[in-house]
């Protein structure tokens, strides 16, 4: 999707996958110094380990505790993240406001906490579910600058979860559960039988398959859904701006990433 926007804007620019060995790391990244080079993605596994070999970090990196963009400016490296802000716009798509809306999040993994500062920045309540608490608890500990997060507890989650998901605006999937990937069975939902948002919004993170089984499921009972697709393009094209200082034509990304998918 970068390489057709980088056409869409006839930019002289290649953008490249590399696979990069663990103890290659701190070399690889300090391969991206000089001119030659606008910057990077960084994906899993290597969100958290890049940061000690940036020379800054931004105030969204360092909040989320992760890198996903670094940014190439000489010599200098600076590491950013956008997955928030990719989220955000998503939303904002869908006409999904945030303010004062109760959202609850299933999961507190790296992706969650990349949603959870959006959700918090843009004035949602925040109510987190995730199988293991201690990762719930950890995430709220971390967040609780940013405002309000309830976690929704392991022992009580049957009544508690499903009150907070009937009651909530908008509900979050950044679980893994119902992603076509690596052996994981599509055909699961994050949430119990039966357990689905009265009214409002359902953003599931993930974008292979296109619907998950959640999504699915509340589409059938009448809710608005949206795939992981939109924040994939929008943090993609907020990195892109991040090297170009250009907007990017997202029509053009999601088409490429699109037909990829
Ligand atoms: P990512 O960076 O994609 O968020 P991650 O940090 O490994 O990946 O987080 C995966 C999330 O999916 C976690 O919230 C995880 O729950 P745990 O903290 O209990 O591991 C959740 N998850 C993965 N498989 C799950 C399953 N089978 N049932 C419920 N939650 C699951």
């Amino acid at each position: 999707m970068h390489n057709a926007a980088f056409t869409a804007l006839g930019l002289d620019a290649r953008y490249e996958a590399r696979d990069v060995a663990p103890a290659d790391l701190e070399r690889v990244v300090n391969s991206l110094r000089g001119e030659a080079i606008l910057g990077a993605n960084v994906t899993v596994p290597y969100k958290l380990a890049v940061m000690p070999f940036v020379d800054e970090l931004t105030p969204a990196a360092t909040a989320m505790g992760a890198v996903n963009t670094i940014i190439t400016k000489g010599a200098k490296l600076t590491g950013h993240n956008t997955d928030a802000a990719g989220f955000t716009r998503a939303l904002q798509e869908a006409g999904v406001t945030l303010k004062n809306k109760r959202v609850v999040m299933l999961g507190a993994g790296g992706a969650a906490r990349a949603v959870a500062y959006a959700l918090l920045q843009a004035g949602s309540s925040l109510y987190i579910y995730n199988r293991s608490p201690e990762k719930a608890v950890a995430l709220a500990k971390d967040f609780a600058a940013y405002g309000t997060i309830n976690i929704l507890t392991v022992e009580l989650a049957a009544g508690e979860l499903a009150a907070a998901v009937r009651d909530c605006d908008v509900l979050v999937n950044t679980t893994s559960v119902g992603m076509e990937h690596g052996g994981l069975d599509p055909n699961t939902s994050p949430l119990p039988q039966g357990v689905l948002p009265a009214r409002g919004f359902v953003s599931d993170i993930i974008y292979r398959p296109a619907k998950t089984k959640l999504l699915r499921e509340a589409e059938a009972a009448g809710l608005r859904v949206q795939n992981g697709l939109p924040m994939l393009v929008y943090q993609g094209a907020e990195s892109f701006e991040c090297w170009t200082r250009q907007a990017p034509d997202t029509d053009v990304m999601l088409a490429a990433a699109r037909a990829l998918l």
